[in-house]
């Protein structure tokens, strides 16, 4: 049988599909009894958050509308910047509304930060935030996470969303590459 593409650069799975299946099952019955009655906007923050906030809301049992947003730190680049960029705009208008942002990764922070500002400057009548990972030890500005998925150690992962230069976002689980050391 032929081997998957992937076999070869992988070194090692550190969350493997059933953990994420259950942990984003987890996240969406909080955020379901949480805000029962309400009707949230799930936003995600593109591109890292695409494949979590996709499946994050298939499981969330509430009538909710969904927009997306896109800023960049890093580019292709595998160490933060420190200056955040705003891509892409939301559609939707917030004043009022019950916004959650979904989020792939908080590592700095200085992305969040950064969206968490602009956004409550819109005035949401409330704003919380789900991450599906969190690195602690990267730390450089404070924020809060509302529901998290799990939090890792300093390690370069890739996968469920997560990229090296663009590749690797499709593979279902969470992974460390066989150079995890090159990528800073
Ligand atoms: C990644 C990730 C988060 C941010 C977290 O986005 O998706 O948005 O970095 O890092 P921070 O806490 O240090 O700010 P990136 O800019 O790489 O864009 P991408 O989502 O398109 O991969």
């Amino acid at each position: 049988m032929e081997n998957d593409w992937w076999e070869s650069k992988v070194k090692e799975i550190l969350i493997s599909e059933n953990q994420i299946e259950a942990k984003v099952t987890e996240l969406a019955d909080r955020i379901s009894d949480d805000y029962r009655g309400l009707n949230p906007v799930v936003v995600g923050v593109m591109r890292g958050a695409a494949i979590f906030h996709a499946d994050l809301i298939r499981q969330i049992n509430l009538d909710l509308s969904i927009d997306y947003i896109s800023v960049s730190s890093y580019g292709d680049d595998t160490q933060s910047s420190g200056e955040v960029q705003l891509l892409k705009d939301l559609k939707t208008a917030l004043e009022g509304q019950h916004l959650i942002l979904v989020e792939d990764i908080v590592d700095t922070g200085l992305t969040l930060s950064f969206l968490t500002r602009l956004l409550s400057a819109r005035q949401p009548a409330s704003l919380k935030v789900c991450s599906f990972l969190s690195k602690p030890d990267c730390r450089k500005i404070d924020v809060d996470i509302d529901y998290l998925g799990f939090e890792i150690p300093d390690r370069f992962v890739v996968g469920y969303g997560l990229d090296y230069r663009q590749n690797y976002r499709n593979l279902p689980f969470l992974a460390v590459l066989h150079d995890e050391n090159d990528h800073g």
